[in-house]
């Protein structure tokens, strides 16, 4: 059995991964700091698959905990979550977002190397891209100019992560991801709530409920059908599923390259409009919405094309959006 070190593994996505690794046979240990989750979660991925992950609450900016963390446990590869991911925050704040998700990413890298764990998967994403002069785009697309700190740590993470796969034994997948959204089947995990949502869906989800008065869609005056920008919106287990299929990849030696790159989406685009009716049409609830000014920083159309990850990594996004909406809805009922 392998043993995989998932960082952030009580997180959004690290939990629906966690449930994955186990559901696949792997032996989990997480490591979370819990700033942004809490330690219920643990109990929770144990309801689900009936296996406890060992756990560590260890903050990675600690690089002596680090360094003890790898002389302990012996793991055969690590799944690097545990990272800040708000991106207004990270312009408020840019020197927490490179200390939390460059610093630690580096104290990770070199206890790996000294422990000689060769397997890396890293949680990118598709604002590598910017806006893509292409769509769909494809993993050969330029990387663009980050338009904020939390993007550039992305950018960077997968420079630093490339240079040191090219000097020691490390190899690694970045997996750069379109916009998750869902939550597990069973509503047992999902995305907490904290304050007031950033992200699209959970503020639809919010203004369903009543939490919320109503939604503002920013922006209608975009150059796509319907004037709302467009997403690639990808449900939690499906993504979570890419990680195990990468972290196959690089245990059994069919990586193609020491560092390598796959878009996780479905490779179909929604606006914004498109997801309040789909969420209206998938759960039967009204969402008040108005018509807001653009927001700052926004990119008119992402949408991944996918045949890379299909292929190499045999890998497919298979979940409806409507299923994927529908399940950010149970869980939000379940809070
Ligand atoms: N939107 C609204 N109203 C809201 C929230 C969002 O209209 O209340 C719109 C946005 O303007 C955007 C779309 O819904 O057009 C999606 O917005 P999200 O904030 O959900 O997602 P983003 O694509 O802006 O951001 C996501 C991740 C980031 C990541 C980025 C990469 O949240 O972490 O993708 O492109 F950096």
């Amino acid at each position: 059995m392998k043993t995989i070190l998932v960082t952030g593994g009580l997180g959004y996505i690290g939990s629906h991964t966690v449930v994955e690794l186990q559901n696949s046979g792997f032996d989990v240990v997480i490591i979370d700091n819990l700033s942004n989750t809490t330690i219920e979660v643990l109990d929770r991925i144990t309801s689900i698959t009936g296996i406890k992950p060992r756990f560590e609450e260890i903050d990675l900016k600690d690089k002596e905990a680090v360094m003890h963390f790898f002389k302990y446990y012996k793991v055969d590869g690590v799944i690097h979550f545990a990272a800040s991911k708000a991106v207004g925050e990270s312009v408020q704040e840019p020197l927490k977002y490179y200390e939390n998700n460059i610093a630690t990413l580096t104290y990770v890298l070199k206890e790996m190397i000294a422990s000689d764990v060769s397997n890396f998967i890293f949680s990118s994403s598709c604002t590598v891209y910017g806006q893509a002069d292409e769509l769909p785009i494809t993993e050969s697309a330029p990387t663009k100019e980050a338009e904020s700190p939390y993007g550039a740590t992305k950018k960077m993470g997968e420079v630093i992560i490339r240079d040191t796969t090219k000097a020691t034994n490390l190899q690694a997948i970045a997996l750069r991801y379109f916009n998750p959204i869902g939550a597990h089947e069973s509503a047992k995990i999902g995305e907490l709530p904290l304050g007031i949502p950033q992200n699209l869906v959970p503020f639809v989800v919010q203004t369903a409920a009543g939490i919320r008065k109503e939604l503002s869609i920013f922006g209608d005056d975009y150059p796509t059908p319907d004037g709302t920008a467009i997403r690639d919106y990808i449900h939690v287990v499906d993504l979570a599923k890419a990680h195990i299929s990468a972290l196959n990849r690089l245990l059994n030696g069919e990586n193609k390259a020491k560092c390598e790159y796959f878009n996780i989406g479905t490779g179909k685009g929604s606006s914004v409009l498109e997801i309040v009716n789909a969420f209206e049409k998938a759960t039967g609830k009204k969402v008040n919405y108005k018509i807001a000014p653009r927001r700052e920083g926004d990119i008119i159309s992402a949408y991944a094309d996918t045949s890379l990850a299909n292929k190499e990594l045999g890998w497919k996004a298979e979940l409806s959006l409507e299923t994927s909406l529908a399940s950010s809805w149970k869980w939000q009922e379940s809070l």
